[in-house]
């Protein structure tokens, strides 16, 4: 009876591959929030799949009130996930619930949530030391080479899109969100009241124009925050006019106290 399932809207085909009974799972507390979406913490009652040993598990769904566009950006990111494969630098798919209710794209979960907070919290401590910077670094590259390898273009690579796991392995997520660039609204703020054309290099600010060089401009951008320990950046720039002007006249971002010149 459909009349008892909320969300019962749509019909998918069954992928077999990646179908994970959906009573497996119990849904816990509110990760994260978006304008149509949400991320539900889960543990899962029974190992979801063989191989895989997480009972912890992050949940996506959209939110009442969503539209048809926001649903097909959901299916659309859950397909590039599946196309794309799996790499240790970024959040896998870990399967979906897509029968008999709500629409669930189940993925890794990450302990620490994302690494601008996890930055923020853990500056001034020995934890963020030189080797720990570092390898954070180095494992947003890592992901980001693998994605690159897969034709993927992340269009909103920072801090605030990489999260943090257990034994402090670092992953991006996000990769697979379906950006409408040409909708893309300069002026908006995200949900901090931030300007996210911050992390976008002059080529996407000025024509929209983004490939996998545009992306290594926001690593930049990734890697100054993390040598910040979470600072924001351009911190006297404030609308879209003043960064271009910023950045046409050859200002850049400093290097942050205690960031070695190699670095
Ligand atoms: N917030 C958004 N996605 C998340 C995930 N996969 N794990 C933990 N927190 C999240």
């Amino acid at each position: 009876n459909s009349d008892s399932i909320p969300f019962n809207e749509y019909e998918f085909p069954l992928d077999s591959n990646w179908e994970i009974d959906r009573n497996k799972l119990n849904l816990g507390e509110n990760l994260g929030e978006g304008e149509f979406g949400r991320v539900v913490k889960a543990t899962a009652t029974d190992f979801i799949k063989a191989n895989n040993k997480c009972n912890i598990v992050a949940v996506k769904m959209v939110k009442e009130g969503h539209t048809d566009a926001d649903m097909a950006s959901l299916v659309r990111e859950m397909e590039v996930m599946k196309m794309i494969g799996q790499h240790i630098n970024i959040i896998n798919l870990v399967g979906c619930c897509s029968q008999e209710g709500p629409l669930y794209v189940v993925v890794e979960y990450a302990s620490h949530g994302n690494l601008k907070n996890f930055l923020l919290k853990h500056k001034n401590t020995d934890f963020l030391d030189q080797e720990r910077l570092l390898s954070f670094s180095y494992q947003v590259a890592r992901g980001m080479e693998y994605l690159a390898s897969r034709r993927c273009i992340h269009r909103d690579l920072a801090a605030r899109n990489v999260l943090v796991c257990d034994d402090y392995i670092i992953k991006i997520a996000d990769f697979g969100l379906a950006r409408d660039i040409q909708d893309t609204d300069y002026y908006r703020k995200n949900t901090n009241g931030r300007l996210p054309i911050k992390w976008m290099a002059p080529e996407s600010l000025q024509e929209k124009f983004y490939d996998t060089k545009s992306d290594v401009w926001s690593y930049g951008v990734l890697l100054w925050e993390i040598y910040s320990y979470g600072e924001q950046p351009y911190k006297n720039v404030a609308t879209y006019e003043e960064l271009l002007n910023y950045l046409h006249s050859n200002e850049r971002l400093d290097q942050p106290p205690g960031c070695s010149l190699n670095m």
